[in-house]
Formats: structure tokens, sequence, C-alpha cells
């Protein structure tokens, strides 16, 4: 059954669509990468669900409401009660977004030389654990390097992998094991209920600390219900709940899942991890009470917090209309990660150009071709955002080489995703005339938010 968004449209926000040559220049002056573009010359934009959700009419009352007392507001308090309640995590540390909750944990946790096991790296999280001297393991399971295998798990970590590799290394060179939900580089895919107990057992027989990036866990939530028939009648929220005890600790960036614009937060059930992230966070975020967001900033989250688990239909629309827009695609013989992700629908680029060999980042290229054609700005995820070897300098050579076309929460409607479709429907007729890229600009850091390159053809 088709369900209607459970919203309605209360503001809007003009757009405009630039001519093909104008779009060209534009893809041009930003070096070949869509990071690099106004935003005004964005019609469509789907580089990322971070941020850019529309808050609803609640949130933005709750704008009002700020208390911006330089310690102890009282949103601060809204905060920690919204955390406790949905997530059921006691313990919490406020930070300006996902990547400062990162930083923290692996200040805490990792030291120079141990391991940190991961179902798949998100760039953020690999290089704050690289920052700190440790060494990031994959142990995601087989099928999630495959673009085209239908498993319906493919962000669950591999238990044989993850034992073999704790027996090999010992459990003191693990600093600690991160699952992420709704895998974000596999394709955004969730792992199962029975996965995240399982390692969570796995990782309590050595002693071993336990970190959920819970970004993405209530989309991870609703695919547990909708393919895990044992779950086909529980509410999303206690899905959710259920997932938060098999962690010892989470980091969120409150930019997808919470519905807001800015945000982030740790939580975790474990004092001294409290304590000592708790004394770092004044060093680099903020006091412990704010963490580097307003009074305001906090009130809005934690009532998107509440309101994402406050009807399974809001899950539920969010996840099938990415679907629908996965599905035009897919019906169209366009080339894309299966089954479809939670936020986004991923290109593969290897099928899409199988003419541009991965050290000429096709996926980059056709993140461009996207734009230029069609006015739709989209992120490569494959060779560029893989990086490099920090001890060889080699560069990463991701199996998956993708473009993310990330759909934003109660922001797009069907009929602009359809548009987007339609647009990549017909590039692909004319995928031929794409050239692969040079790069010429490198950062030392997280190349693919600021690279440049140029066309080589
Ligand atoms: N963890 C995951 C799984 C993420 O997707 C992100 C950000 C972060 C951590 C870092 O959080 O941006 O609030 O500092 N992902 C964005 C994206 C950038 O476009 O996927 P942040």
């Amino acid at each position: 059954m088709f369900l209607p968004p459970p919203w309605k449209i209360k503001m809007v926000e003009p757009i405009r669509l630039l001519s093909e040559d104008e779009r060209g220049q534009a893809m041009k002056a930003a070096g070949f990468n869509t990071f690099l573009l106004d935003s005004k010359d964005v019609y469509i934009d789907l580089l990322t669900d971070s941020g850019t959700s529309a808050m609803s009419d609640y949130q933005w009352a709750g704008i009002m409401l700020g208390d911006e007392a330089y310690a102890g507001s009282r949103n601060f308090y809204n905060l920690t009660e919204a955390v406790k309640d949905v997530y059921g995590m006691p313990l919490l540390v406020p930070t300006h977004q996902g990547r400062g909750a990162e930083h923290l944990v692996s200040r805490v946790l990792v030291k120079p030389g141990q391991y940190v096991a991961s179902n798949m790296y998100f760039t953020t999280s690999r290089v704050h654990v690289e920052e700190t001297g440790g060494i990031w393991k994959d142990v995601i399971v087989e099928e999630a390097h495959d673009p085209q295998s239908e498993f319906p798990f493919k962000g669950n970590i591999d238990t044989e992998k993850l034992s073999r590799f704790i027996q090999e290394k010992g459990k003191d060179a693990i600093a600690f094991l991160r699952i992420e939900a709704n895998c974000n580089m596999a394709g955004g895919q969730p792992f199962s209920m029975e996965n995240v107990k399982a390692v969570f057992s796995l990782a309590k027989e050595h002693g071993i600390h336990v970190v959920m990036d819970a970004t993405r866990a209530l989309e991870n939530a609703y695919f547990i219900k909708i393919r895990d028939s044992a779950f086909k009648n529980t509410p999303i929220r206690d899905i959710l709940k259920e997932m938060m005890k098999y962690v010892d600790t989470i980091i969120v960036s409150s930019k997808k899942d919470n519905l807001v614009n800015i945000g982030g937060f740790l939580a975790t059930r474990d004092n001294r991890l409290f304590e000592e992230t708790r004394n770092l966070v004044v060093t680099y975020e903020g006091l412990h009470t704010y963490g580097g967001m307003s009074g305001r900033d906090m009130e809005a989250l934690a009532r998107g917090i509440r309101e994402m688990v406050s009807d399974d239909r809001h899950a539920e629309h969010r996840v099938r209309q990415v679907e629908r827009f996965g599905m035009l695609l897919h019906a169209a013989g366009v080339p894309i990660v299966v089954p479809i992700g939670g936020h986004a629908v991923y290109l593969d680029a290897k099928r899409f150009l199988p003419h541009i060999p991965q050290n000429q980042y096709p996926a980059q290229a056709l993140t461009a071709a996207i734009y230029e054609k069609t006015g739709v700005r989209s992120m490569e995820r494959g060779i560029v955002s893989a990086g490099r070897d920090p001890k060889t300098g080699e560069e990463h050579k991701p199996n998956l080489e993708l473009v993310r076309l990330t759909i934003p929460r109660r922001v797009y409607t069907d009929d602009h995703l359809a548009f987007a479709a339609n647009g990549i429907i017909e590039l692909f007729k004319k995928k031929d005339d794409i050239a692969g890229l040079r790069m010429v600009y490198e950062p030392t850091q997280l190349r693919f938010f600021q690279a440049r390159f140029e066309p080589l053809a």
C-alpha cells in the first residue's frame, strides 16, 4: 500500500534550475567536486541527509524556548531525558555534531597501535581512530562488498572474521568494537538484531567495549521490523531500544535520524568512559551541559528524538520514499546497490561506467555528469572517499565504487525524486560520453571534501 507522508507542508523554500551551460561552468569552477558547488546553483540537493532535514512546527516552537545559560541549561536536561527514554542510555555527553563524539571516544579508548574492528568504516570515524594512533579493521560480511547481493542484513559483522581477529591479535590489542547502524559506506545497509546480540556476547566474553554508531539506528530498526518476522508486530521504538541493550556506548550524529540541522552526542552506561569524555568535552567542544550546541539546538534535538519514534509511519514513510526513488532507477536498468538503503540510493559506478578504470575516479566523474545533466547534487563514495593508507600512502581501492543519492528527511516530494530519476536514466543512455578524471589537488585529510579534478578527455 502506498503510504503518503505523515505530515503536510507549512513553509517552502524556492529552488531554481540553472541552464545546462551554466551548470557546466559551475561544475568546472568547483573542480568537478560536488562539495565545492554553491548550493544556490543546485536544483535538487541529494548530497547528504546530514543536517538537511525539515524540522516540525513543534521543533521550531522549541527553538523559542532556548535557555542560553552557559551552564545547566534546562534544554540540556530535556535532552538527557529524551536520550534516556528513547535510547535507554543514562549518561550523556553532548557534542557539536557526530565527529565531536567520535573524537572524544577515540581519545579515551584508543592507545597507539590498538585496533578498532567495525562492520565498515565511516570516513570521519576512521580518521579519529587513526589520529589517536589506532588501526582500523573492517569485519563486515562478504555480501556487503557485492552491490548485487540481495542479502537482507548487509550491515552485519562477520562474527567468524571477528572471532578470528580477536584470537589473532588478543583482546588487549583491541580498543573497541564498533557496529554502525544502517552502515553508510556499505550502501545504507542494516544489521540484524541477532547479529548485534552475537557481537555483544563475543565482546563480553573477551571484555571488549562495544560502541554503536547509532546515527541511523532508527532506520535500521525499521528494517529489522520488516525483514525479521520476530519483530513484525513490535513498535519501532521498542526495536530501537532493544538494539541499544547490546552495546556499551553510542555515538550519534543528530543531523540524521534526530531531525535537526546541527548537533550530536555520545551516551553510555560506562561510568569511566562517561567521566573521561566529560572531562575532555570541555577542552574540545564546550561545557558538559552544551558541548557546542546552543540551548535552542538542544531543545530542537530533544524534541526531534522523541518525534522520530512517536509514530512508526515516520520511519516507514521515510525509508519507503527512498525505496520508491531507487525502484524508478532499478526498473530502468540503471545499476544500483540492492537492497536499496535506508537513507540513500547508491549508483554502482563500476557498472554504470565500465569504461573508466578506478584510478580515473569513475564515481567522482559520475557525480559531476549527473550535476551537469540534471542539476541534482550527489556524492562520491568510492576510491576518493576511501583515501590513502596512513602508513604506506597507497590509495585504498574499495570494491564498492558508488555514487550516493541521499534523501533529506521531509524535504523533497516524490515529484522531485522522479525528476532526478528521469535525468539519471537519460544520462545512463549516454554513459559512453562520460570521461574519467585526474586529481589535481589532494588535501591530506578527508580528501573527498576539498579535492579538485580535471577531465581526462
Ligand atoms: N557516523 C556516520 C555513520 C555518519 O554518516 C556521519 C556523517 C558521522 C558519523 C559524522 O557525523 O557529520 O555530524 O560530524 N555523515 C555525513 C554524511 C557527513 O553525509 O553521510 P557529523
